[in-house]
């Protein structure tokens, strides 16, 4: 168990729905601090950089117009197991598989429009971290 960082995205489904507080209430309820914020448009060209792991699924296409389609929240969440957490606080990809009372199965339209993205691992949450956020913007 350790303080770690993540990399949590709220996507264009969910700031179009204007339900980006609710979803952020379900990461502070669950007890991890928001220490880093901000609302940005994707472009397409940082759409496929970030999912560049992606690239050969039939669904790539389709992802990348999908986050570059309205304004996204990236974050960075901390916490104690804060990549697992999340995780779990996300729920399943795909909203028919998630838990009742995670994000995904109170929120996702879709398997793509799945409301949140979230670092796998601690590795990638540092790649993912450091891709939106210089050091000086997260303030713990
Ligand atoms: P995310 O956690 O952002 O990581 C990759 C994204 O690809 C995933 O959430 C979904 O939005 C999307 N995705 C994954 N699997 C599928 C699929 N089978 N069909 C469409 N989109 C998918």
């Amino acid at each position: 168990m350790s303080i770690e960082r993540t990399l949590s995205i709220l996507k264009p489904d969910a700031t179009r729905r204007n339900i980006t507080g609710k979803i952020i209430s379900k990461f502070e309820e669950n007890g991890l601090r928001i220490v880093a914020s901000k609302r940005i448009r994707m472009t397409k060209a940082q759409a496929e950089a970030f999912y560049a792991v992606h690239k050969e699924r039939p669904f790539y296409a389709s992802l990348v117009e999908s986050m570059t389609s309205g304004p996204v929240v990236v974050q960075v969440l901390e916490g104690q197991d804060a990549v697992a957490l999340n995780r779990r606080i996300m729920g399943a990809t795909n909203p028919a598989a998630a838990d009742a009372g995670t994000i995904r199965a109170e929120f996702a339209e879709s398997i793509e429009a799945n409301s949140v993205h979230g670092s796998d691992s601690l590795e990638n949450a540092a790649v993912e971290i450091a891709f939106f956020f210089s050091q000086t913007e997260i303030v713990g």
